[in-house]
């Protein structure tokens, strides 16, 4: 695509530009193609010659020139590739050509088949193959006209596909132009792949994962999704690659012709040929078109393909690109064999279904189809319920699959999954088996409905389920599911802070049937204890006193040790500074908890539900028997002076010298209150920076007092000193 010649230059031109604060308008087009050559460089030739913040910075400079002179805005700009309107609707459009199949064949034999009725149909006794990956994506077609990309489309039923040009033009492998008429072409329609690399359909799993949304089944599944979003900024996210592997379809213009009999006339005349006008037409051979589609800029097979004289070498190379499958950072499911010659793939022609000059040689399966049988529910160890299908056994690409993950109660609707249906299972590359959906056309009406269970499989406990999560849980910390991990988090350094504990001895003690639940730390049979290897008598004192003293951590401890979902450390202290004892969550509603700051709808509703839970009610009572400390201290503490008698105090935004704790055990200490919401009964709200909505709620009252941090360290500290302290 670019000459030794022509990098050196763009070379050049881009330090220059990189160099310019600001880069004329007169050199727009200059700089469009330093662009252009390093989006090729990173996306065509994965070897990038330009760090990301340098194309970035000449980018903006490109959007700013266009900006201020819109005249100067070409189709093709790389600016235009990111036109953010969202995508109303695909419309239907038909290919130029129908975008056909392809036959499968498995082994060697179906290859010598195909090769017997190749050269039959040709009459030649050995045929030129053209051999290149079977890549693993979404079909496209392209239209390029004038060498500016028209259109491009999704395969559809092979006649009519959607238009997906938007979201195409976010590809940065496929160039919004490309230079065809250099080789005398007008219109051009063109056939590839659009794949996600395994890396990026990795990431892509990851990501839904963390929203606790199931994965993909596989990395075609994520390109074709990808294709069809609604909007084209996403799409540009989720780095789908493009190779382009076949002409099917191109219009010649005039020049051309032309040229073609010039050249005829030159090369009668023994006068040289023009390289890029070459009289031989690239079009004319395979290996060609895909020589060509490459010097346009595009992706295409050009390095991995191989040509190769018969059939028997054809099963050779076949059969060593499926052992390098896995190193390849793509997907792909085979090789396709094409008969090289494009006047004997014309001569050859084709059936409704597919050619007969190009053959798929299908690898090993990683798909296979089995029945699911049953379904357990597993009660991870956060309390997640996971439905898994139990299937026949079956192997798929190497391993023997019995038992699948489906994720939650939304994927089973989804997929439409019942007992007894026929599955299609998928093993990706590493990725873990996936169903990748049933086949109802295969029923036979003994099907029956997954039921989702409402109570914990383990426990019997109700389950629990916030509306923007998919996943049902099993709240009840004493869930044995669940246990050994909530013991560890209850002991753990940020909750109850219980020193020499650690998970080992919980797993320990839990295995021994020493511990059994969390009110049983308090509980623990020391005696047997001692008689573990391990236990003297100094780290048994050690852990004891350590368990005493725990009793008297602060309430917000207790609280995050709960292991509430959601309620972090600073939710945990929030919360515990909004009451006066644990017990009074019990009777708040999730509206009233969403007046505490920075407790929003979700939070709200996750301790709303745990407090509801009577398993974790007896349990908090248990603990309160066991001695714990349930109160927040810091409000029973004695007060030093009563200066701010019966005056309620709310804290909001961030302060700059004091920390909310410390602010608010001032506010204590001078018998004052923490209120837990904006109402009328609050009488000061100190304001910090980027106060939010509790301001704006307070302006509205006449008798609360807005003071800022200043002026709340003034009215403490005077107040404070002049006042006895008792
Ligand atoms: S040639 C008329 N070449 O496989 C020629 N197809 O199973 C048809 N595919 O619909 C296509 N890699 O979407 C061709 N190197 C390759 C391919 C390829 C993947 C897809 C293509 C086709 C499907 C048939």
């Amino acid at each position: 695509m670019y000459s030794a010649e022509q990098t050196k230059h763009l070379q050049q031109q881009t330090k220059a530009f990189i160099a310019h604060a600001q880069i004329d308008k007169n050199d727009v087009e200059a700089l469009r193609n330093v662009l252009r050559f390093h989006e090729y460089r990173y996306y065509v030739l994965n070897d990038p010659l330009l760090a990301d913040p340098e194309y970035d910075q000449l980018f903006k400079q490109l959007e700013k020139i266009e900006e201020g002179n819109p005249e100067l805005i070409t189709g093709d700009s790389p600016t235009q590739r990111v036109g953010s309107s969202l995508n109303q609707s695909f419309p239907t459009v038909q290919h130029l050509v129908p975008m056909l199949s392809l036959d499968n064949s498995y082994d060697a034999d179906d290859l010598l088949d195909f090769d017997r009725k190749a050269r039959e149909l040709t009459r030649l006794d050995v045929i030129e193959y053209c051999i290149e990956p079977k890549f693993d994506g979404a079909s496209i077609s392209l239209i390029y006209e004038d060498d500016m990309l028209v259109r491009g489309a999704t395969r559809g039923d092979g006649v009519e596909g959607e238009d997906v040009t938007t979201n195409i033009k976010r590809i940065r492998s496929i160039p919004l132009s490309a230079p065809f008429s250099q080789y005398g072409i007008q219109q051009i329609e063109i056939r590839g792949e659009v794949l996600m690399t395994k890396a990026a359909f990795k990431k892509y799993n990851d990501a839904l994962a963390e929203q606790g949304l199931p994965p993909l089944a596989n990395p075609r599944n994520a390109a074709s999704g990808s294709l069809r979003i609604k909007d084209p900024k996403i799409v540009g996210k989720r780095n789908l690659e493009a190779f382009l592997y076949n002409v099917s379809y191109y219009i010649r213009d005039d020049r051309w012709q032309m040229t073609d009999d010039r050249k005829k006339e030159e090369k009668a005349s023994g006068a040289s040929v023009n390289s890029h006008l070459s009289s031989v037409n690239p079009l004319s051979t395979h290996s060609g078109t895909l020589q060509m589609l490459w010097e346009c800029g595009f992706r295409s097979p050009q390095k991995e393909k191989i040509v190769v004289q018969g059939i028997n070498e054809v099963i050779k190379h076949v059969h060593d690109f499926e052992e390098m499958r896995d190193t390849l950072p793509y997907e792909i499911d085979g090789m396709v064999i094409k008969v090289n010659e494009i006047a004997l793939q014309d001569k050859m022609g084709m059936t409704t279904h597919h050619p007969r000059w190009a053959i798929a040689f299908k690898f090993k399966a990683r798909q296979a189809t089995t029945k699911l049988r049953a379904v357990e529910f597993n009660v991870g160890r956060t309390g997640a319920v996971t439905p898994v299908a139990k299937l026949d056994p079956v192997a798929v690409g190497g391993v023997t699959v019995g038992s699948i993950s489906m994720h939650n109660e939304e994927y089973i609707k989804e997929k439409d999954l019942m007992i007894g249906d026929s599955v299609l299972i998928e093993r990706a590359g590493d990725v873990i088996p996936q169903i990748v959906k049933s086949l109802p056309e295969l029923r036979t009406g003994d099907e029956k409905h997954i039921h989702f269970p409402r109570h914990c499989p383990v426990c019997k406990s109700e389950l629990y389920k916030t509306e923007d999560e998919a996943v049902w849980r099993c709240i009840n910390i004493e869930c044995p599911a669940q246990v050994v991990e909530r013991i560890i988090h209850f002991v753990s350094k940020d909750a109850m802070d219980i020193k020499s504990f650690g998970e080992a001895n919980v797993r320990k003690f839990y295995e021994l049937g020493l511990l059994k639940d969390v009110p049983g730390i308090y509980t623990l049979d020391f005696d047997a204890i001692s008689k573990l290897e391990g236990f003297g008598k100094k780290s048994i004192d050690n852990l004891q006193s350590a368990i005493e003293a725990s009793k008297q951590q602060p309430l917000y401890r207790l609280i995050y040790a709960l292991g509430i979902r959601y309620v972090g450390e600073t939710t945990a202290k929030t919360v515990a500074n909004a009451i006066h004892d644990v017990f009074e969550l019990e009777n708040m509603s999730d509206v009233q908890l969403q007046q505490m700051e920075d407790v929003g709808v979700k939070v709200a509703q996750s301790i709303f539900a745990f407090f509801q839970n009577k398993e974790n009610i007896k349990i908090l009572h248990k603990l309160k028997e066991l001695g714990l400390q349930m109160y927040n201290i810091k409000r029973s503490a004695p007060t030093e002076s009563n200066t701010l008698h019966e005056q309620t105090f709310l804290f909001t935004g961030t302060m700059l010298k004091l920390k909310r704790s410390e602010a608010e055990e001032m506010v204590e200490k001078h018998g004052g209150k923490i209120a837990s919401g904006v109402s009328s009964k609050l009488n000061y709200l100190v304001v910090g920076e980027d106060a939010g909505s509790k301001l704006e709620k307070a302006k509205k009252i006449n008798t609360i007092k807005i003071i800022s941090e200043d002026e709340f360290i003034k009215l403490i500290g005077e107040e404070a000193s002049l006042a006895p302290i008792p």
